[in-house]
């Protein structure tokens, strides 16, 4: 899920591939204050953790005016909060045939909540390092964004998720990726070419890419 925009608004008639409204259960089936509504408490609260922690990120960077950011976070910014479930795995499964493939987020940056059951891992250098699940802490994942802006100082993080057989695991990643109309600079400010990539451009082109499509 990620903002309430309602579907005339003319922000999702501008960007419908990157922007959509969201599609929650009857609150027949699940009432409003058990999921709807705690749902959106969150949604809000790790926008403004986002909005913190990249203030912090950016704070020993040069160059970085401290309104950088106002923009980024402004008009409804794509912000997805997209709970998963990973069921147990039947014994003779391919286990990389069920996998969450090595991808970098497309981002600024995720903040990963699991539970106690790994198979997130990380890849450093040629090595996948399993990353450890601990309570009531976030994964913190520097996404394709966050790199451009740095040139490379700051690197997004490849990572995969391996299922593990005999338990269900859960995690709830939030993905930041901004103000869909958001142009990506480098933080020095210069760009190369004519050409200034928006964060929508940059969600096509890269959703495209993991599709095979581009
Ligand atoms: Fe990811």
């Amino acid at each position: 899920m990620s903002f309430d925009i309602p579907p005339n608004d003319e922000r999702i008639k501008k960007h419908p591939y990157v922007q959509s409204p969201n599609q929650w259960p009857s609150s027949d089936a699940i009432p409003d204050d058990i999921f709807k509504e705690p749902m959106q408490r969150y949604h809000a609260a790790l926008i403004n953790l986002t909005r913190g922690l990249l203030a912090i990120m950016v704070a020993g960077l040069p160059g970085v005016p401290f309104s950088f950011f106002d923009e980024f976070f402004a008009d409804y910014p794509i912000a997805f909060l997209s709970p998963k479930h990973y069921p147990p795995i039947p014994e003779g499964t391919d286990l990389e045939a069920v996998s969450c493939g090595e991808h970098t987020d497309f981002g600024a940056v995720t903040l990963l909540l699991q539970d106690r059951v790994s198979g997130l891992e990380i890849k450093d250098g040629d090595n996948w390092v399993p990353v450890p699940p601990v309570e009531y802490a976030y994964v913190v994942n520097i996404g394709d964004m966050f790199q451009k802006w740095t040139r490379g100082l700051y690197r997004s993080t490849l990572h995969r998720v391996v299922p593990v057989r005999g338990g269900h695991r859960y995690s709830i990643p939030f993905f930041f990726d901004g103000n869909p109309a958001f142009r990506l600079v480098p933080f020095d400010g210069e760009r190369e070419g004519d050409f200034i990539e928006t964060v929508e451009d940059h969600l096509i082109s890269r959703n495209l890419k993991l599709a095979g499509k581009a």
